[in-house]
């Protein structure tokens, strides 16, 4: 299987990566375009740098279009005269809707929404496959995706939502230990360094004690907060006041998705309309 991967950003090099490491498609057939080519010119030593994305989507079976919502449109266009109908297409991004995509191509396209995670092999990658993929044709996306971890198949319209504790996730989780860092330099002397070290490593043990022993976030909180002692004092707090925070959250992520999800159609449109 030749493997293409369009757009060499953040997802675009770690999926690259990914599945270089894990071997599952060797080097020689792995395929790379980037809109600044100078980007990936250092790759050729590695696997087929291609200067245009037309070049890429001639070789390769099936092709990860790993860019922003507006830059979709333009290489669907691009890729379409040289695509085959069994060339699997998979976009990175969740707005842009296969309604809208297959408009400019009626091909099997589907959805792979990855986490940074992915970078160390803990991530969840959701998926979402078009009515034209077949049985097989999940399968041997679903094969490739688990050189990064778990995949997890999910309908088209709670891809938005599903992204949130996948994608998103890495980016506020950060956010709120960087706000609690900043809380608890606050309150001591201990160096800023050293409580982002006891911070990272409680948060990633939490995590680990949760799974390995499949305990809910109440039995944690149970174990740790005994009745009247310090720890319930905290947690108090968090119950009572962190709810219209992550409720706030929420609402202005999925508004934030529907009014990316509108540009992009309106983009579509005008672009089918001429
Ligand atoms: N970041 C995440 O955690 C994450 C997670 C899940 C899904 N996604 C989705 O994945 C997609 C990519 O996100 P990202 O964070 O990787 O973006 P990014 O870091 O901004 O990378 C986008 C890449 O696309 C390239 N590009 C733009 N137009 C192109 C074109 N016409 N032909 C070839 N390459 C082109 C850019 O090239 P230049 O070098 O010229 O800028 C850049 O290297 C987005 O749709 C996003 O919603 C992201």
């Amino acid at each position: 299987m030749k493997v293409g991967i369009i757009g060499y950003g953040s997802m675009g090099k770690m999926i690259l990566e990914k599945i270089a490491e894990a071997k599952f498609v060797e080097c020689k057939d792995l395929y790379a375009a980037n809109r600044t080519y100078e980007k990936i010119e250092h790759l050729t030593a590695v696997y087929n740098v291609c200067k245009t994305n037309a070049e890429l989507a001639a070789a390769a079976d099936i092709i990860f279009i790993c860019v922003r919502p507006a830059d979709i449109r333009t290489i669907l266009n691009e890729i379409k005269p040289l695509i085959s109908k069994n060339t699997l297409i998979v976009s990175l991004n969740g707005s842009i809707t296969f309604e809208m995509m297959s408009k400019i191509i009626d091909h099997k396209i589907a959805k792979a929404i990855p986490s940074v995670t992915a970078e160390i092999n803990r991530p969840k990658t959701l998926i979402c496959c078009s009515s034209l993929f077949s049985d097989d044709d999940r399968i041997a996306l679903e094969d490739l995706l688990k050189c990064m971890g778990d995949v997890i198949e999910l309908p088209e319209e709670e891809i938005g939502m599903g992204s949130e504790p996948v994608s998103c996730m890495p980016g506020f989780i950060s956010a709120i230990f960087d706000v609690i860092s900043n809380s608890a330099k606050k309150h001591t002397n201990i160096s800023e360094q050293q409580i982002i070290q006891m911070l990272l490593h409680t948060m990633v043990g939490t995590g680990n004690l949760m799974l390995e022993k499949c305990l809910s976030f109440n039995d944690v909180v149970a174990r740790v907060a005994a009745k009247g002692g310090i720890t319930e004092e905290g947690t108090k707090v968090i119950y009572d006041m962190l709810p219209k925070v992550t409720d706030e959250m929420f609402d202005k992520t999925l508004e934030k998705r529907i009014q990316t999800a509108e540009k992009a159609r309106d983009n579509f449109e005008q672009i089918n309309s001429i």
